[in-house]
């Protein structure tokens, strides 16, 4: 597969952006074509999204999706929903997809074996969701701890919070994933191991974090007198020896072709089954599914994640942008940055193509972001008159799922009047008043927060990562960058045990020896 900076496309582009890609004005874009809105607006699977106050013409739009039928993206899209091992440096399919296809639906291409692995996704799923009904009828359990880090922590807690408003009364839901011992501390501190069920959620089971908290619950287990670590621990693995080894007999498992980061739709979402229950579950499930066919099916015209990835891909790589900001305006949405974060910054942040060679230029810009109107009267400032210009991203709500009077009109006036003025911008003629605008921003709008919204937006999401991170020629789907870290801290967790320094650097053995001076 070419990479896309090597293909006449991409040469096409950049000639495209010196001559007026930079100097595109969105006031006159919409000043001279009356379509504007309606050719840079769609309604995809349960979002509707406006694209129109983005930096780009129809003649940009024109020739991405000439980039992308250079680099076949429909082509490298098909390999991972056939099950092609397209995560080439662990020799994996990736096939998160699998984990929303209904039972029994086979796609056209479908390598053989993905008729077993639908029948398997779809027997630990009965599994999980009936043991989450049954755990939510059990009057006995108030509170259910979930011990994870990275995917196995922040799908489950986004979408927990995120479907507050379909969580069953009763059951306090905690999420525990720093080694940091304050976190788990003050989770045991109100709780009781008789009404207690403890999820320990690791794809590998061997995560330092996820070990280390699950060794210290099980200690306070005991501690308490406790004696039914069968039914009070569950494992969410794939690594179900891994868990039997700590007397937990009942596991969840899902498969190595599931990333961490795209585990939410597996055995990992437990925790929020046993919150909204199964048949929300399923309608997250369905409503990811459908965002999947839009994706395999849609026009490349219409076809939403590859619009946004093509988008993504002309700001980093033509405009030179290096970061988005996520603004959701629903405070049920509160995490979703941080799922984000991981979900585009693991999976694109690499520096070698699929070959091991150095790209070209730049890959995963940087997300971040605070739900709205919070953000605005923190960093928005930056956004409307700093010197980078920074692409906003709305995610907003029709429906709030709450009665107070005028609070919605408020919030959503507010989200369209971010965007509007970092368009328009205002003269005032002192400089400190003047907002430049023409500054960009893309509006994802859901008619509510259901379990089938939330499904589609995140999978929305994952597919247009996919599109970017294959038009950059890059694999997505490992992280190895998180390695050495990891490796590091075993070693100098021993040497703040032992206090020897020898061989380390100047400044890591200067902290070393402070931190194990005594206060
Ligand atoms: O260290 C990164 C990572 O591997 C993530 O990709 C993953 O979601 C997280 O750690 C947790 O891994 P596990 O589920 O195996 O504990």
């Amino acid at each position: 597969m070419p990479r896309c900076d090597q293909t006449p496309e991409w040469r096409q582009l950049q000639a495209h952006c010196r001559d007026q890609g930079r100097t595109l004005d969105l006031r006159e874009a919409f000043a001279h074509d009356a379509g504007r809105f309606g050719h840079f607006s769609q309604q995809a699977p349960e979002v509707f999204a406006d694209l129109s106050k983005n930096l780009w013409s129809r003649e940009t739009e024109a020739l991405l999706l000439q980039l992308a039928a250079g680099c076949d993206v429909e082509g490298q899209r098909d390999a991972m929903l056939r099950g092609d091992p397209i995560n080439t440096t662990e020799q994996r399919a990736v096939l998160h997809t699998l984990l929303r296809r209904p039972a029994g639906l086979a796609l056209p291409g479908d390598r053989p074996e993905v008729v077993g692995l639908l029948a398997q996704v779809h027997g630990t799923l009965e599994a999980m969701l009936a043991y989450a009904e049954q755990l939510r009828a059990d009057s006995r359990i108030t509170d259910v701890v979930n011990i994870g880090i990275g995917g196995s922590d922040l799908g489950p807690a986004m979408a927990v919070r995120a479907l507050a408003a379909y969580r069953i009364a009763g059951k306090r839901l905690h999420f525990v994933s720093n080694v940091d011992g304050h976190e788990l501390d003050a989770v045991l501190q109100g709780v009781q191991p008789q009404s207690t069920v403890f999820l320990i959620a690791s794809k590998t089971f061997t995560t330092t974090e996820t070990m280390a908290n699950a060794h210290s619950a099980l200690a306070w287990f005991a501690a308490q007198g406790a004696r039914d670590v069968g039914r009070h621990f569950i494992g969410l693995t794939t690594n179900t020896q891994a868990a039997a080894a700590l007397g937990i007999t009942t596991c969840f498992g899902f498969w190595d072709w599931v990333g961490g980061r795209y585990s939410l739709w597996s055995a990992i979402g437990l925790a929020l089954a046993i919150a909204v229950g199964a048949e929300h579950f399923r309608a997250f499930l369905a409503g990811a599914h459908a965002m999947d066919e839009h994706f395999r099916t849609a026009p490349v015209a219409s076809n939403l994640p590859l619009r946004l990835g093509l988008l993504d891909v002309w700001y980093r790589n033509f405009l030179g942008f290096t970061s988005r900001c996520i603004a959701p305006y629903h405070a049920a949405l509160a995490r979703l940055p941080a799922y984000l974060q991981q979900l585009e910054m693991e999976s694109n942040g690499k520096r070698v193509d699929q070959s091991g060679a150095p790209v070209a230029g730049g890959t995963a810009p940087v997300l971040w972001g605070e739900p709205g109107t919070n953000g605005q009267h923190a960093f928005f400032q930056m956004l409307h008159q700093g010197t980078d210009v920074i692409p906003l991203e709305i995610i907003a709500v029709r429906q709030a799922a709450h009665t107070l009077p005028g609070h919605q009109d408020q919030l959503l006036a507010n989200a369209l009047a971010q965007a509007q003025a970092l368009m328009l911008g205002r003269e005032h003629g002192d400089g400190h008043r003047d907002f430049p605008g023409n500054r960009p921003s893309t509006f994802l709008l859901l008619d509510a927060l259901t379990p089938r919204a939330l499904g589609a937006l995140l999978a929305l999401q994952e597919h247009r990562v996919f599109v970017s991170g294959s038009l950059w020629g890059i694999n997505s789907f490992d992280q190895w960058g998180v390695e050495l870290g990891k490796v590091l801290a075993l070693d100098l967790a021993a040497r703040l045990a032992s206090g020897t320094t020898a061989g380390l650097d100047g400044s890591t053995a200067g902290l070393l020896r402070r931190l194990r001076t005594p206060a």
